[in-house]
């Protein structure tokens, strides 16, 4: 006689004797669909990092597309140019973005004193601790330049680049945006410039595409979270899983 097993029994007897199987329930949540490790893991995430900014016409532009689509970003700010651009800094922040250290007068570090080198550091993280209170401000060295003898300096992690379109040579959107597109993989720190319109241009057509494309913009503090990988300080990252060579 053929026995027909229950469904309920078939899958206590799948649960019991294999690794535990999930029941997916995702087609009938109404909610939106929690991420789970696996599916986590199977997401392609990248950071967008914006340097040189905030400038009052272009970063504007920039996060309210980035707002209106739904994408965190990093930017690495210059101190002096903070000043004067609170509000900015301050939507930086509500909306959820990472705010970096670019240093106040965007020095080559690898040419001054050690002095010097924590003053252009330090100077950047007061102006952003009396807008937004304490914080880590990590830092992107301008050039992506410092020795390692000033790198023992710098007591948070170091952010470089894995994707550069050259987005101040180019300055044309388009061009900008296709470099990125073919060039981009899992897990790749994007380098861009809110200083010019026409990179903030390019950013925008970047998440249309690449949206269309499965993958998902986070900051670069959430891409070392999701890739488990804690960060060092004084320690230079061309991305969560891959260093860069200090060099002055
Ligand atoms: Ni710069």
């Amino acid at each position: 006689m053929r026995r027909i097993i229950p469904a309920a029994v078939l899958l206590l007897l799948l649960t019991a004797c294999c690794e535990p199987v999930e029941p997916d329930l995702s087609a009938y949540t109404a909610g939106p669909a929690e991420v789970t490790a696996a599916e986590e893991s199977e997401v392609k995430y990248v950071a967008l990092t914006f340097d040189d900014g905030p400038r009052a016409d272009t970063t504007a532009h920039l996060l309210d597309g980035l707002a209106e689509r739904g994408v965190r970003a990093t930017f690495f700010v210059i101190g002096e140019q903070v000043e004067g651009n609170a509000e900015l800094i301050g939507r930086m922040k509500a909306e959820g973005h990472q705010i970096g250290n670019h240093t106040y007068s965007h020095a080559r570090l690898s040419r001054m004193d050690r002095d010097t080198v924590i003053e252009e550091i330090q100077k950047t993280e007061v102006v952003l601790s009396e807008l937004l209170g304490e914080g880590s401000w990590w830092l992107r060295p301008p050039y992506g330049l410092i020795d390692e003898g000033r790198a023992s300096l710098v007591g948070t992690p170091m952010i470089y680049w894995s994707l550069d379109p050259e987005d101040w040579k180019l300055l044309d959107a388009r061009k900008v945006a296709d470099y990125v597109v073919k060039n981009i993989s899992p897990g790749d720190i994007i380098l861009l410039h809110d200083f010019y319109p026409t990179s903030v241009d390019a950013a925008l057509e970047i998440v249309d595409r690449l949206q269309m494309e499965g993958y998902t913009f986070v900051t670069v503090e959430e891409l070392f979270r999701i890739q488990g990988v804690e960060p060092e300080n004084g320690v230079l990252y061309a991305s969560p899983t891959r260093l860069r060579p200090l060099a002055g």
